[in-house]
């Protein structure tokens, strides 16, 4: 009998190079900036009076930080915030502007100096798509369709004056919309039934100005709470909803007991991967209860709130949900974008929580200094794949076990890019042992392998504002071509991306 070599390896992975037709939308790897914390005050917004060096009131080293990750989309106010929200306090002189409690998140003052404009110019600074979410919970139909009407008409209409009163003479022209915020909990504590009444109201009056047309989310599930996807997809007309979200965070022990963000064993450290992993079970089951409703898959399931969410850092604010991030972090953004990637015929967008300073932050930020955190260069080392088709492939991958948890060691992701690129991400989560992975590239006669990874001693290895490139991204050149036949050494506790032409 005739048994290949590939076969016999541990660890392999076959690609197929040149199938695939699903394209993994960009927006999958968006962004969630919330009043909340120093998320927007401190952490994006500082204002232009400020001693710390911004552009127009704008940190300058986030906004490099930002621009440089070509982020899709960021949203925006919140969030439990969002419901709380209402947008005519944010606009107009600043000076003037009410003052309110932000109840969900400390009890401090809002003053609501960052409001439309701020955030729309930063959106535009930046480099990405805007995606509001609408107030629910505590507002009313005519003030969020006052809202569209204020940023995106073009014509001669009281909001549009309003607007350019404010200085905006254009309209913005935004398409991303949320219809409330986890109606089922701080949004409202509405039953399905009742939020799915309300939205047909809300996205009524949602109207479309000047040829553009609004992509309008509704309010989905919390985990695993299929009955609210089941009453939505059943009352919701279709061709009134464009997404709906799904929020899930991964958290290690349970939600009395968070545990630290950085201070774990290696079966917590486990525990938490497996628990993200956990993300792909409710993609399909959500998504099966979409398909009977929407067996086109129109409709997009937008995770607008994923990520880790541990105790807070000792000695700051409860409300402020400021966490330190390690390898296991980076870990969980690799596992999640890889398996939104996988579905990314059902997942049309995603959205890590938060940004800066808040839950798995991508940048962490003090008064004078920045840090890009381990799920920075994440999201940095998986540009590629980007509105890249998605490609199918076989892995075979040895498991790693501590205590009673278990788990295969490889986590990887496929796609090909426009100009014929492959690009291969691949977690090796065993923090103890080096993988020696095969990769069989069928379809493709590859001459020429890029690579850059990151790597750290540790799994809760990460930087600080003494030390900030504990983990960094680095060229990557443990991989060996033959033809169609490629060997990669992959180091424990690491994330890489290759590319190969
Ligand atoms: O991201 C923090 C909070 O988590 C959001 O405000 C809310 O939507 C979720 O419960």
């Amino acid at each position: 009998m005739l048994v290949s070599f590939f076969s016999l390896a541990q660890n392999r992975l076959i690609v197929n190079t040149d199938q695939g037709d699903i394209k993994i939308n960009k927006h999958i790897y968006g962004h969630f900036a919330e009043h909340l914390g120093r998320s927007i005050y401190g952490g994006i917004w500082v204002g232009p009076d400020s001693d710390i060096p911004n552009e127009d009131g704008y940190r300058k080293d986030v906004m490099e930080a930002l621009i440089n990750l070509e982020i899709p989309n960021l949203r925006w106010p919140g969030g439990c915030f969002a419901d709380e929200y209402h947008w005519t306090d944010g606009i107009g002189d600043p000076a003037e502007r009410p003052k309110m409690v932000n109840t969900h998140w400390g009890g401090v003052t809002e003053d609501n100096s960052f409001g439309t404009h701020e955030f729309m110019n930063f959106a535009k600074k930046i480099g990405t798509e805007p995606y509001i979410t609408g107030n629910v919970g505590s507002g009313s139909v005519e003030e969020m369709s006052k809202w569209i009407e204020y940023i995106n008409f073009d014509g001669v209409s009281p909001m549009a004056d309003l607007r350019k009163r404010n200085g905006q003479d254009e309209p913005w022209g935004i398409r991303y919309w949320g219809v409330g915020n986890e109606s089922w909990g701080c949004g409202g504590n509405m039953t399905p039934e009742y939020y799915a009444n309300e939205y047909r109201r809300y996205a009524t009056y949602a109207r479309n100005y000047g040829g553009n047309r609004l992509y309008k989310i509704a309010g989905g599930a919390n985990n695993w709470d299929y009955n609210w996807t089941e009453v939505l997809m059943k009352n919701i007309p279709l061709n009134m909803m464009d997404g709906l979200s799904l929020h899930y965070y991964t958290i290690a022990g349970s939600w009395e007991n968070k545990k630290s963000a950085t201070d774990f064993d290696k079966e917590t450290y486990l525990e938490t991967l497996r628990k993200a992993a956990f993300i792909d079970e409710l993609i399909k089951r959500h998504g099966t209860i979409m398909d009977k409703y929407d067996p086109e898959k129109r409709i997009g399931m937008i995770i607008d709130e994923w990520g880790t969410w541990f105790e807070v850092e000792p000695g700051t604010n409860p409300g402020f949900l400021y966490q330190q991030n390690t390898m296991r972090d980076a870990h969980v953004a690799a596992i999640s974008l890889n398996i939104f990637n996988k579905n990314a015929d059902r997942v049309h967008m995603a959205n890590i929580a938060q940004t800066v300073n808040v839950l798995q932050a991508i940048i962490l930020t003090n008064e004078t200094d920045l840090i890009l955190t381990p799920t920075y260069h994440v999201f940095d080392l998986y540009k590629p794949h980007k509105d890249a088709t998605l490609l199918s492939h076989d892995l075979k991958s040895e498991e790693v076990s501590f205590g009673k948890e278990k788990m295969e060691a490889l986590n990887v992701s496929t796609s090909r890019s426009e100009d014929g690129t492959v690009n291969i991400s691949i977690a090796n989560i065993n923090p103890d042992k080096k993988i020696d992975l095969d990769v069989v590239l069928r379809g493709i006669d590859a001459k020429n392998i890029t690579a850059e990874y990151i790597t750290a001693p540790a799994i809760n290895s990460h930087n600080t504002f003494e030390n900030k490139e504990v983990v960094k991204k680095a060229a990557f050149k443990d991989f060996k071509l033959n033809k169609e036949n490629l060997k990669v050494s992959v180091p424990a506790n690491s994330i890489i991306m290759l590319r190969a032409k």
